[in-house]
């Protein structure tokens, strides 16, 4: 089968090379097609799962699904962008574990199985522009696409905040990664245009504004990372150690989220190295997510920079999930014309950093960050 790749193409005719490729795959039209965005956070690294705040917004690069119910309750699913497709029996979807991306599409369909929603087959085709292991997200959109193709075969309908935790729980369960909301979140709630203010603990948004003046720009530095590896869930691992010290000295304290500056830095020196450097970074990255949406609101350039920077460089010093590309496309970014800041985006370890870029100097912007 042709393959497609991950480039940005146009949507008339990404629409018109998936519906060829499923006819020619499948032998008869597809019926039905769902989509689901990446993401970028512009503030929050990590807090999701510290029960804080993140500024982020759907992106222009996702996963499309095209797909044609099937009778015999067999989920047939091919890619545009892997060689390997999978197929498993809605009516035992978890019965042998797929090893690749298969992976997400049927941890979706194990959740909702378990939560007692009827599952029908389908042969379906995906194609994606989300960057794979780049800190957008690509797997949320997936399984956000997914749990949305499973809803319209099976005629029901998820509330989005549950359909968000419900895919959260096969990205935790299923694939192995302890993620927090922040992506599925993201990728189902969001909406185009629109940055939102997510509250990882009461699972709510509302909307952020972002100056018209200016846009947003991520550059991939393609040094892939990886989650599955131990680094994400050591970090989790050591900002729960900090919140559990807190929480021993004040029963009102459930994450770092609750611990404030002064009370961290009363007891800082009692906390073991990393610990601390972790919790401070949470602590502090919480506070930046309120402060960069202020500064967004008044379109207050100097401060949008400085919190931006300090974002880059807790990352780098406190939380530990830089690198040296990363480092580079910071320096490349920051010394782009119209560049107003930039800092990492997602996890971390390699992949995409965003900037917020005066809007008439993006291609400028552009060509000066990938010529250095
Ligand atoms: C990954 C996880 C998210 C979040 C970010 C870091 O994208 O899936 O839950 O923790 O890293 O902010």
């Amino acid at each position: 089968m042709h393959k497609l790749g991950v480039d940005c193409i146009e949507r008339s005719r990404r629409l018109t090379e998936m519906k060829t490729a499923f006819r020619a795959l499948y032998g008869a039209e597809a019926t039905l097609g769902v989509r689901a965005p990446g993401r970028v956070d512009l503030m929050g690294s990590h807090t999701d799962y510290n029960d804080g705040k993140v500024l982020t917004l759907p992106i222009n690069r996702g996963i499309w699904i095209l797909a044609r119910p099937r009778s015999d309750g067999q989920l047939n699913m091919a890619s545009l962008n892997m060689d390997a497709g999978f197929s498993f029996d809605t009516a035992a979807p978890g019965q042998h574990r797929e090893q690749d991306w298969g992976r997400y599409v049927q941890g979706v369909a194990v959740e909702l199985n378990e939560a007692g929603h009827p599952l029908h087959g389908c042969d379906a085709l995906v194609h994606g522009t989300v960057p794979l292991a780049s800190g957008l997200s690509s797997s949320a959109a997936l399984e956000a696409a997914s749990a949305t193709l499973l809803e319209v075969l099976g005629g029901f309908s998820l509330d989005p905040v549950q359909k968000a935790l419900l895919t959260q729980r096969a990205e935790n369960r299923w694939v192995g990664v302890n993620c927090g909301i922040l992506d599925q979140y993201s990728s189902i709630l969001g909406e185009q245009h629109k940055a939102l203010m997510l509250d990882c603990r009461s699972l709510t948004h509302r909307y952020a504004h972002v100056p018209s003046g200016l846009r947003i720009v991520i550059c991939n530095t393609r040094a892939p990372r990886q989650l599955s590896g131990s680094e994400y869930g050591d970090r989790r691992a050591q900002c729960e150690q900090g919140a559990a010290f807190f929480a021993a000295r004040n029963p009102g304290i459930r994450a770092l989220r609750d611990v404030s500056l002064d009370l961290f830095e009363k007891y800082a020196s009692e906390l073991p190295g990393k610990v601390a450097r972790r919790s401070r970074f949470i602590i502090e990255e919480n506070a930046r997510v309120d402060a960069l949406a202020a500064a967004l609101d008044r379109d207050d350039r100097p401060t949008i920079q400085n919190i931006m920077k300090a974002s880059f460089e807790g990352a780098r010093d406190l939380f530990e999930i830089s690198g040296p590309a990363m480092q580079c496309m910071m320096d490349a970014m920051s010394a782009a014309p119209g560049c107003v800041g930039c800092r990492q985006a997602g996890a971390g370890f390699g992949g995409c950093l965003v900037a917020i870029v005066e809007k008439d100097q993006v291609d400028a912007f552009c060509r000066s960050t990938a010529a250095a």
